[in-house]
């Protein structure tokens, strides 16, 4: 079954458990939704008897074949003579029972329903949360497409399965079960000739069993392949136009539909190939039991009311032994879609370390020889870089591009955890793996590189983080980040709608949107990860003085390429291919360090050349 890990997290030991464990909160409605189809298949097997008794025992002479509680009950309110002289009451019984039989259908589907919504319903919820909880690194690992399939292909195949097949499996069985004792009442020897096709149907379908489950894996991995495409070309519509990729990127995507439309081609041979056994089986069935019927009528062996009976008991047996074969096929299906799900429900859990820390962290912060990789042919990122960035002060970093820069401040959010032997970062006096990662992020605040905004209003996107903010918090945070001018011009102001990812903002007003989002929570630490890059020089002056003004106190690290950007900070620290090559004043650096001094050439000389 399930397991706690040591870190508080549910590990899944098989797909069963896992489906147990959403069935919670829905298992109530698919059992009530078996007990009534439970009673349907019991009516549809009473209709038939019906037809039998009156053909044999009202309209021929035939003692009642009934159970001896029911015969005495029904002797003592009349018995055959009653319905003789009133055979109304017969088509009367006929109706009653039809009706039963309709209204306990109705009640069947309406319970299955709602189980299946619920129980979709708690696998969107489970999966949602779960994904959120994963750590950073997995959500690089895997492709949004891929992930959102599991989510909704999957999902619906494991949903169908339960609440088409299972469900009915219990009534197959069921109806299987009474057919035969009906059917056993009436000739045993023929029960038997008709049930042999049972343990064919099941043989055959357990055959296709694996050769399906394989092809739909195919199809179902190649699928999430198509989403991935699909959905990479949405988000970055903007550069397959730009580039006009349009006829690459179609060609691709139709290249991997063709093979994806390959892989269901091929599951639908199988199918196929599967429900046609399946025909071809149960035709050979009816087609004896119907010609033994024929042959025992006319010699006498049955009567003729029983042999209706009995062809009738058999075409209800047909369609449940059918439906058994195709259950087999089904969870086979179901089978690959949850594995595809547990992937997910198993995937490592970002955890808070044990009696998680929350120290003040207004305090220096110390790197001691951090080294640091991706994973991978990635090599190393960091190498033992050592360097302290006092409380209160603005410290800048400088490095080319790829050197480096993002990844140092990617773990001191704890967005990466820091791998034992590979140094640590301090906080003050503690240890930043000793700290609750949420609490670490939740105080330093950090606007990214590649901004992200939310199909929100701006004033959402900036007060993301709480809605207690007034609006004259996200005024003073926009004033700082220099957007309020910008967004006063707007119509609507702060009710501007943000399209998907902020297409409705130029790359500037995202940026400064970003930065005013992480200005509101007011974090002792604030890192601003080249936020300044489409800011012109004056701007950029205006903010760092604003935030000077504003956060006085606030430990301010601004990554940047541009010298610029972070010359007018207390210190720069140098990056250069992972390494740390210096951390000095600006002054200081132009005197000693020569790679600065090689940028700083370098960019005086791009900028005259752009003059
Ligand atoms: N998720 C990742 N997986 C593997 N490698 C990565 C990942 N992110 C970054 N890298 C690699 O780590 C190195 C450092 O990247 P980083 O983003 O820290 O550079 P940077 O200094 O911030 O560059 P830039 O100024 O261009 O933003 C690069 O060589 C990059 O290719
Ligand atoms: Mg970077």
């Amino acid at each position: 079954m399930m397991k706690e890990t040591g870190k508080g997290q549910n590990q899944f030991k098989s797909s069963a458990s896992l489906v147990i464990y959403f069935l919670r909160g829905s298992i109530g409605f698919f059992l009530l939704s078996m007990v009534f189809a439970s009673a349907v298949s019991f009516l549809d097997m009473v209709l038939p008897g019906m037809i039998s008794f009156t053909v044999d025992s009202v309209i021929g002479d035939k003692t009642p074949n009934l159970p001896a509680s029911v015969l005495l009950w029904f002797e003592n309110a009349g018995g055959v003579e009653l319905l003789r002289r009133r055979p109304v009451l017969i088509a009367v019984s006929v109706i009653a029972v039809a009706l039963a039989g309709a209204v306990f259908r109705f009640l069947f589907r309406y319970f299955n329903e709602v189980g299946a919504e619920r129980f979709v319903k708690r696998i969107r919820d489970e999966l949602f949360a779960k994904i959120l909880r994963l750590p950073y690194a997995w959500h690089g690992a895997n492709s949004t497409g891929d992930i959102i399939q599991r989510c909704t292909s999957d999902v619906e195949t494991v949903k169908v399965f339960i609440s088409e097949q299972l469900t009915s499996l219990i009534r197959v069985i069921v109806l299987i079960a009474m057919a035969i004792r009906f059917m056993w009442g009436i000739d045993p020897f023929m029960t038997k000739i008709a049930s042999i096709f049972i343990p064919v149907v099941i043989g055959y379908s357990l055959f296709f069993y694996a050769k399906i489950g394989d092809a739909f894996e195919k199809a179902d991995s190649e699928e999430g392949r198509l989403s991935a495409i699909a959905q990479e070309n949405l988000t970055g519509v903007r550069v397959v136009r730009a580039f006009g990729r349009e006829r690459f990127e179609r060609d691709r995507f139709e290249k991997q539909n063709d093979y994806y439309t390959g892989f269901w081609i091929r599951l639908m041979r199988i199918l196929s190939l599967n429900w046609v056994t399946g025909d071809v089986m149960t035709g050979l069935q009816y087609l004896i039991v119907n010609i033994m019927g024929a042959v025992f009528c006319v010699r006498g062996t049955v009567t003729a009311g029983q042999f209706i009976a009995f062809v009738s008991y058999n075409s209800l047996l047909i369609w449940p032994v059918r439906s058994l074969g195709r259950v087999i096929s089904e969870m086979s299906k179901a089978g690959i879609s949850i594995e595809r799900i547990l992937y997910i429900m198993n995937a490592e859990e970002e955890t808070e370390p044990e009696g998680a820390l929350r120290p003040p962290m207004d305090r220096d912060i110390r790197f001691e020889h951090v080294s640091f990789g991706y994973g991978g042919d990635s090599g190393e990122a960091l190498s033992d870089v050592s360097f302290e960035i006092h409380a209160g002060e603005t410290v800048g970093i400088l490095g080319g591009t790829g050197s480096g820069k993002s990844t140092l401040m990617y773990l001191l959010e704890k967005l990466y955890p820091l791998q034992e032997g590979c140094g640590r970062i301090m906080i003050g006096d503690t240890d930043l793996s000793e700290i609750s990662s949420s609490y670490v992020r939740s105080q330093i605040g950090m606007v990214l590189q590649e901004p992200f905004l939310f199909s929100r209003s701006i004033e959402d996107n900036i007060a993301i983080t709480s809605r207690s903010y007034k609006r004259e918090d996200v005024r003073r945070a926009s004033k700082t980040a220099d957007l309020l001018e910008a967004v006063d011009r707007f119509p609507s102001g702060f009710e501007t709608f943000v399209g998907e990812r902020g297409v409705t903002l130029s790359g500037g007003q995202k940026q400064r949107t970003a930065i005013a989002r992480m200005l509101i929570r007011k974090c002792p630490v604030m890192i601003f990860d080249d936020s300044t890059s489409a800011l012109d020089l004056k701007t950029e002056k205006a903010f760092r003085e604003a935030l000077l003004k504003e956060y006085p106190d606030v430990t301010k690290i601004i990554i940047a390429q541009r010298i610029s950007s972070v010359m007018y900070a207390d210190r720069v620290a140098v990056i250069n291919d992972g390494e740390l090559v210096a951390c000095d004043t600006h002054d200081n650096l132009m005197k000693t360090c020569e790679i600065y001094q090689d940028i700083c050439s370098s960019q005086m000389k791009g900028g005259e050349e752009d003059e």
